[in-house]
């Protein structure tokens, strides 16, 4: 019977145990998880959503300070098109945020960073530019393009001296998309370095409509395989969305995959950068806990604990300070949805807000808990405490048991001793 670790995945001089840790905005895919992926043979994920905030948290930077600041005359009106981000303090915070990573990198496996194209930031192209721009830079060593079809995205590195160098992959749901992307960039002449294939069951926002369990991962990476054999292309494939032993892992490999990304089963480990009382809820979780809905305002189906304080709350939109939902024309979908509920409830302190969330604010506070559709199987993966809570992992436990574990086993850590008194 097979191991994960009866393979490796080759990308260009590097041969890496196939395991790559997605990334997991804001800041949850943190610097500690990556750089644990990375020190034991395999790719880890940072990401760049909300960068500057993250780093005002983590460096102690005043970005967002600074920009509220500026833009304060706006707060009480509708129309969000003045508030720009400084482009100069996005490349700031993103050198920061990735120099920080890779200085600490030990071992041989690789650090990218997530970078999600629906993050329009009210100037889509020129932001997006700056972030990766910005993260090849700091010297990250490869960028995942998610959250979005990025037909012109590589075009906007293409003159970085790194552009040949760098590691640079997409994340696609269809060969459809993937035709598309290699179609629209066929004129860089240069192939994504690999392709993650996320599934239905995955964390995140999907890329599927609300008719997601109509699909079949399996399904999606034999074609996209098939597609890629008869085209010629030498593109490693990675699989994602459910995958939760090392046997499933295992079953990807052998249908042509060349590594798995995996989110979920890390969101409880100590290196997350998940708060530790939510990681709790994440164990707590049942099936019938989490759901998929439309709350996004990026208009994409995104799957989280139905107990998440951001579903439903009227918070005022806070793109002043924010804004990196605003689109190309500083819209964002939630501002539409608040202002209805406000002029319906005249008075009223405070309204809510069913359709939409304010996304920028809630995933920044950890008030809104996405998750992978397998997160329900966390509470099997460890010992309960005396206390009735969950013992949290190690990444490394976590990553080692996708490595060596067979038969569909999840290896249990060592229960941490009581301490005595
Ligand atoms: C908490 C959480 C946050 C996520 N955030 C992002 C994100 O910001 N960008 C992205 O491309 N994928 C995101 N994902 C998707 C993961 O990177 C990964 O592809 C997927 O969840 C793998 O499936 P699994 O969670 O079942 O292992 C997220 C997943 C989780 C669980």
């Amino acid at each position: 019977m097979k191991r994960l670790d009866d393979f490796r995945l080759k990308m260009g001089r590097h041969e890496l145990v196939p395991i790559v840790i997605g990334g997991m905005g804001v800041d949850i895919s943190s610097t500690d998880l990556a750089l644990e992926a990375a020190r034991l043979g395999g790719i880890g994920h940072i990401s760049d959503a909300m960068v500057n905030t993250l780093t005002d948290r983590r460096y102690k930077t005043k970005y967002t300070k600074a920009k509220q600041a500026q833009f304060q005359y706006n707060v009480a009106s509708e129309d969000k098109s003045d508030v720009k981000f400084n482009l100069e303090h996005l490349a700031e915070a993103t050198r920061l945020h990735v120099e920080k990573t890779m200085a600490r990198k030990q071992g041989n496996g690789l650090i990218f960073i997530n970078c999600m194209e629906k993050l329009t930031m009210n100037g889509p192209k020129e932001t997006l530019s700056v972030r990766m721009n910005a993260a090849l830079d700091a010297g990250i060593d490869g960028i995942t393009l998610a959250a979005g079809l990025h037909l012109g995205s590589l075009a906007l590195i293409a003159e970085h001296p790194r552009f040949r160098e760098a590691k640079l992959g997409i994340i696609v749901s269809s060969l459809r998309a993937l035709q598309l992307f290699l179609k629209k960039n066929s004129r860089l002449n240069r192939l994504p370095d690999y392709v993650v294939i996320e599934g239905p069951l995955a964390g995140g926002h999907l890329g599927f409509g609300m008719d997601w369990a109509e699909y079949d991962l399996e399904k999606i990476v034999t074609e996209i395989h098939q597609y890629l054999l008869t085209e010629k292309l030498d593109i490693p494939l990675i699989a994602a969305g459910g995958i939760f032993t090392g046997s499933d892992a295992v079953r990807f490999l052998e249908l042509g995959a060349s590594a798995v990304q995996v989110a979920t089963r890390f969101t409880v480990t100590r290196e997350c950068g998940l708060p530790d009382d939510i990681k709790q809820e994440y164990f707590k979780a049942s099936e019938a806990d989490i759901e998929v809905n439309e709350i996004s305002p990026t208009g994409y189906p995104m799957r989280m604990i139905k107990a998440s304080p951001g579903i439903g709350d009227g918070i005022r939109p806070n793109c002043e300070a924010y804004g990196y939902l605003l689109d190309a024309n500083g819209k964002c979908a939630y501002i539409t949805s608040y202002n209805r509920e406000v002029a319906a409830h005249p008075g009223e302190r405070r309204v809510s807000v069913g359709d939409k969330t304010c996304l920028c604010t809630h995933m920044r506070n950890f008030d809104i808990w996405t998750c992978g559709q397998l997160t329900w199987r966390l509470k099997d993966t460890t010992h309960r405490n005396p206390d009735g809570s969950y013992q949290l992992l190690s990444a490394e436990h976590v990553f080692k048991d996708y490595q060596f574990s067979t038969d569909n086993q999840v290896k249990l850590p060592e229960p941490e001793l009581a301490v005595s008194a």
